[in-house]
């Protein structure tokens, strides 16, 4: 089974509050997921390798640590999870950056991919996948689906909220692939949205709809 990380920081579920508020503009919404992804950035990379190395302060030769080169990879499910990207990058600026293209059918809730474009040695970098929601599950499992039939093997799920049974989809299917999330929310409801989360975090961070 993997893990599942709930990023309980103070000023994760302080920010999550107002990006759940139906009053959030879209302007304020995207900042705040944008402040949100940076912050759980820090968490998703704690467990990063260090080496040492020598280094020279003003004062003496010492020894200090660096993040010893695993490479890493972003990957926002879209469209969603492109507003969670730059937000990243302030903490991993070197990480690459892929895409996966899907979109949910309305009625049957199963994802449909239009898009998949990532960088040339992702199967060599611990990949992140990102995306605002984890509902029922099936985006996640389809863009984790996509990363492993191109060879990629490490692997893990960014959200900042999810549904109890996306969470267990996710699990079931990929118990390689840690998961990390900011709240864990009550249920679904009959339109597959998270009870209560955001609502539709697309329409929202695009102001479409
Ligand atoms: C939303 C969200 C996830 C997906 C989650 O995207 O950003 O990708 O739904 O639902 P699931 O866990 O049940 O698959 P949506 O399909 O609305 O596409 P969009 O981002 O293009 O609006
Ligand atoms: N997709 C969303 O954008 N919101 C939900 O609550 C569920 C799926």
């Amino acid at each position: 089974m993997s893990k599942l990380t709930i990023c309980d920081h103070p000023l994760i579920q302080h920010k999550l509050t107002f990006i759940r508020d139906k009053n959030t503009n879209t302007k304020d919404f995207r900042e705040l997921v944008d402040e949100v992804s940076t912050l759980m950035a820090y968490e998703i990379t704690r467990d990063l390798p260090l080496e040492t190395i020598p280094v020279s302060t003003p004062v003496t030769e010492a020894q200090g640590k660096v993040i010893s080169g695993r490479m890493l990879g972003i990957v926002p499910i879209l469209r969603a999870g492109l507003g969670m990207v730059e937000g990243m990058l302030k903490l991993i600026p070197s990480a690459k950056v892929g895409h996966i293209g899907l979109f949910r059918d309305p009625e049957t809730f199963v994802p449909v991919e239009y898009y998949v474009n990532l960088p040339t040695d992702a199967t060599e970098r611990l990949l992140i996948v990102i995306d605002p929601m984890l509902a029922t599950g099936g985006s996640a499992n389809a863009a984790i689906e996509t990363l492993k039939q191109r060879g990629c093997t490490q692997i893990k799920l960014m959200c900042l909220i999810a549904a109890p049974e996306g969470v267990k989809a996710v699990q079931e299917a990929h118990p390689d692939v840690d998961v990390y999330i900011a709240a864990l929310d009550e249920c679904l409801n009959d339109h597959g949205y998270i009870v209560p989360g955001l609502g539709d975090a697309g329409d929202r961070m695009y102001g479409t709809k």
